[in-house]
């Protein structure tokens, strides 16, 4: 087990983001993993947010059972919600840090991160804790954004200055928002081995996807909290903020607006 290094979650857990990642789905953030999965496996959902992809993950295997932890109890209960308003029994969910699993040495066949490593101030030791719990021959899986792959059209500069302001504060606050290009690296470098390295996209390129896109950073950007801290970081502040999500609508709202990037995927297993 190791101790935990300093890092602040950037995004905290407003509605307006919970809901938001409560319309994930395993199908489609954990394809890459879904292939392997068989009844009677035991995961752990490390960083499972508002659970729905975990709460999916426990389909794949019932009746074995998944677990998902999160360092924000708030978001559990949420997470439960979901589960129960679906009747999934097969899965529960605790506070718990990612650098300190709930659960014995050896005693899970999956350990499943979603877009948590690039949160993290020390990913490799986040992996190395998914290592211990994991048995012999036992499944890591991990997706992440890359920001740096993030393209839009029509151009806005202000679009521009939204990554550069988001990237500086992530990193800020002991993240790595380039996280995606670097999964196969922190994976290796925790001692996996078999390790497939795929990559997908999310794209928003119609109306309505473009719209909850532009909406969910429009609201991000100006969240108390997250104004707060961009002025205590000296990194922007309050009416750049407010432009920026206007560009952030102003955007959405033309009818060739287009705006897509790459998740880095990798599936490794234990030696
Ligand atoms: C971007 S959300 C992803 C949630 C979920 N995996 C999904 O994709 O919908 C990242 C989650 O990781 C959690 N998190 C961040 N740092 C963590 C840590 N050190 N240990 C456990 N959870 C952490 C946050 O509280 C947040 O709920």
């Amino acid at each position: 087990m190791e101790s935990a290094p300093y890092e602040t979650y950037t995004h905290g857990h407003p509605s307006v983001i919970v809901a938001a990642h409560a319309r994930r789905t395993a199908e489609e953030a954990a394809g890459f993993l879904l292939p392997h999965l068989k009844p009677g496996m035991r995961i752990v959902d490390v960083g499972c947010g508002p659970g729905s992809i975990t709460t999916g993950l426990a389909r794949y295997v019932a009746p074995g059972e998944v677990l998902g932890i999160d360092s924000a109890a708030e978001v559990l209960d949420v997470a439960r919600r979901h589960a129960a308003d679906r009747n999934v029994a097969n899965v529960r969910f605790d506070a718990a840090s990612a650098y300190a699993l709930p659960v014995a040495d050896a005693s899970v066949d999956v350990v499943y991160a979603h877009q948590v490593l690039q949160h993290l101030a020390d990913p490799v030791a986040a992996l190395r804790e998914a290592d211990r719990v994991l048995v012999g021959g036992g499944y890591v899986a991990v997706r992440d954004a890359d920001y740096g792959t993030m393209t839009h059209h029509p151009h806005d500069p202000l679009l521009d200055r939204w990554l550069e302001v988001y990237c500086a504060m992530a990193r800020r606050n002991g993240g790595e928002p380039d996280a995606g290009r670097r999964l196969l690296e922190w994976v290796t470098a925790a001692g996996f081995t078999h390790l497939v390295a795929t990559a997908t996209t999310w794209l928003y390129a119609d109306p309505q996807a473009r719209r909850e896109w532009a909406e969910l950073w429009a609201n991000r950007m100006t969240l108390d909290h997250i104004v707060a801290r961009a002025e205590e970081l000296e990194i922007s502040d309050h009416s750049e903020l407010a432009a920026i999500a206007a560009a952030w609508h102003s955007w959405a709202a033309q009818p060739s607006a287009w705006f897509a990037f790459v998740n880095g995927e990798v599936l490794g297993r234990k030696g």
